[in-house]
């Protein structure tokens, strides 16, 4: 992902637009009849459901001096699964460790998935990553959407660095069905910045580059500048930014967001995880479970860090959490935090 994800999570409800519905109705059959167009070129219908995948790597490029976008194909030919704008998969890498990467590619060309991947100092998934040549088999799971495009009379696309890589086929996906967009896209200076290149092809006055290089860390205001207030805006990218654009849209703008990292602790109080049949862990007000257990327990898998891909879910023994997206009887330790001071987990191992 350009790692990593809680989709959906700045989602708010469509503002009521009483003198737009007419215009908002016809550009919402446009773009409705537009990806149904796309869907038409599918050769299968669109299934997108957990499954595990072998492919290959075909090819790798560098867009960037720290960005590895890689072709991955099934051995043995044929289409592969269909997607949507949106879409990640999870790549089981040669260490095992799992990883989320947005595609990037043609939904439209289902011989391949393209990902790519920024070289993150420090990230052990995009060391991997950037170390994988053609000829590499892998196996993934997916695709699956957690932050899906929604029809809208238009949107305003926002891509801070590699959080460009779910946006990109969005941008194309509302090119393509006539609806208006607009795209900004920050970074560190332009060559930092894959894709949006491209993407300023398709209509270059839609397309906004706007490297920190040029005028420092662009401000909320000025990546809003001019929204439509019928628009629906889609971020990925840092945290910040996200938090940024949240607190400067007005009320009941459509907003929808990806992050590439973890979302930072708000208000963390300490509890402990008692590990059932083993020893009980403190977790500290500004660390999660996750980090505390696996500071004991290295093997327990992770990979969104975020609480919705599912990885990290264990068994509840004992206990009650807050800000748990896990179902009943389960808790997300990356996410999950004891609600009483103490929770009891079975780790399965
Ligand atoms: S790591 Fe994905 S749910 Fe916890």
């Amino acid at each position: 992902m350009s790692p990593a994800r809680l989709p959906g999570a700045g989602a708010t409800a469509p503002p009521p637009h009483p003198n737009r519905g007419a215009s908002a109705l016809a550009v919402l059959t446009a773009l409705t009849q537009g990806l149904a167009t796309a869907g038409a070129r599918r050769s299968r219908p669109v299934a997108e459901v957990d499954r595990t995948l072998a492919v290959e790597v075909r090819a790798v490029r560098r867009p960037c001096a720290d960005v590895a976008e890689l072709d991955l194909v099934p051995p043995g030919g044929g289409p592969l699964p269909g997607w949507r704008p949106g879409a990640h998969v999870d790549v089981e890498l040669p260490s095992g460790a799992l990883r989320q990467y947005s595609l990037c590619g043609d939904p439209a060309d289902r011989s391949h998935y393209r990902i790519a991947v920024r070289a993150v100092p420090g990230g052990t998934g995009s060391r991997e990553v950037h170390a994988l040549r053609p000829g590499v088999r892998l196996r993934l799971h997916g695709p699956r959407n957690a932050f899906p495009l929604a029809a809208a009379p238009s949107y305003l696309f926002v891509a801070g660095g590699i959080g460009i890589t779910p946006i990109a086929p969005m941008v194309r996906a509302a090119h393509a069905a006539g609806v208006p967009w607009r795209l900004v896209h920050t970074g560190r200076d332009l060559g930092s910045m894959p894709l949006s290149g491209a993407l300023a092809a398709l209509a270059p006055d839609r397309v906004h580059r706007r490297p920190d290089d040029a005028a420092g860390v662009p401000a909320a205001a000025e990546l809003l500048a001019g929204v439509d207030p019928a628009a629906a805006v889609y971020c990925c990218g840092p945290p910040p930014m996200i938090e940024a654009l949240r607190r400067a849209l007005p009320a009941g703008q459509r907003f929808h967001s990806e992050r590439f990292s973890p979302p930072p602790i708000r208000d963390g109080r300490p509890f402990t995880v008692r590990i059932a049949g083993g020893p009980e862990v403190a977790v500290p007000a500004d660390r999660t479970a996750l980090d505390a257990v696996r500071a004991l327990r290295p093997d327990v898998p992770y990979s969104c860090r975020q609480g919705f891909c599912g990885t990290c879910h264990v068994r509840l023994v004992e206990g009650t959490t807050v800000g748990d997206p896990a179902g009943p009887g389960l808790t997300a330790l990356c996410v999950g935090r004891a609600q009483g001071g103490s929770i009891v987990v079975d780790l399965g191992r």
